[in-house]
């Protein structure tokens, strides 16, 4: 699946850019049918939210479950960001956010390269994520929040957050978030399960907490050109990866393969 010339010129110019509906439900069904499961691992990829009660994260899916690895090899993810990032990528971090019906805390406004850049050492901004929403994402359940062409003004300054949630972050100051806003904006796509996201990995993006009763899983692959590797190693192996060699993709109807099967952990 490649983007048109369309869609890049917003990417370009926005700093994202929405896909809906990429996956059938029958493909969201064999991913969400392992999640449970993986939650429920004693695991410590599987990163809590302050309560304890809920997993906000889990790390590195695609290194001990099945359907998770074929995601992260699966063509409708790696084809539009090697076409973005004009070369071969690996995986930089993967990750399966679940913000929790009622538990799911928020996510500072942030920019990710701020993290790849101070903690890992990746050298240049040409890494960004790639979204895939496993529930519906509405205006109710912690939808993430753009600031639309932010990706445009580089590093923002950033203090280490230690304190907010679970989760250790490089976050943006009000003032700054106030400048931004009052030039672009902010959106937030939502959409059925299925769609998905691609967002530079400079865009300024948050979300706020998910006080709904709707569940709000998404999985996220960062990729990165494998030139352009972290040098650093200083974050657990699980979070900051340290395979570089070229992502290889799968054939397209790889998750189909596993439905009705299960593809727990291999
Ligand atoms: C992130 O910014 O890395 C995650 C945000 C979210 O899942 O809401
Ligand atoms: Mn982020």
């Amino acid at each position: 699946m490649l983007l048109t010339e369309a869609q890049l010129e917003t990417f370009d110019k926005e700093g994202y850019v929405f896909l809906p509906e990429v996956y059938s439900q029958a493909e969201i069904d064999v991913l969400m049918g392992e999640v449970p499961g993986i939650f429920a691992l004693d695991r410590v990829e599987n990163v809590r939210e302050k309560t304890g009660k809920s997993v906000r994260t889990t790390f590195a899916a695609h290194t001990f479950n099945e359907a998770f690895r074929r995601l992260g090899r699966h063509p409708r993810m790696i084809e539009p960001v090697r076409q973005i990032l004009g070369g071969e990528v690996y995986m930089h971090q993967y990750k399966i956010n679940a913000k929790a019906a009622f538990d799911g805390d928020v996510w500072q406004w942030h920019q990710d390269y701020g993290t790849w850049a101070r903690d890992d050492a990746m050298p240049e901004a040409r890494a960004m994520n790639i979204a895939l929403f496993l529930e519906d994402v509405t205006e109710f359940n912690g939808a993430l929040m753009f600031i639309p062409r932010s990706h445009k003004k580089g590093v923002i300054e950033a203090g280490h957050d230690l304190e907010t949630t679970s989760y250790p972050l490089w976050t943006i100051d009000e003032d700054t978030i106030s400048k931004l806003v009052a030039e672009g904006g902010i959106v937030s796509p939502k959409g059925p399960a299925g769609s998905v996201i691609m967002f530079h990995s400079t865009l300024v993006h948050g979300s706020p907490s998910n006080m709904s009763p709707f569940d709000r899983t998404i999985v996220y692959l960062s990729l990165c050109h494998v030139e352009n590797h972290i040098r650093q190693f200083k974050r657990p192996e699980w979070i900051a990866h340290r395979d570089f060699d070229p992502i290889v993709p799968l054939a397209d109807d790889c998750l189909m393969e596993l439905a009705g099967k299960s593809a727990a952990a291999e």
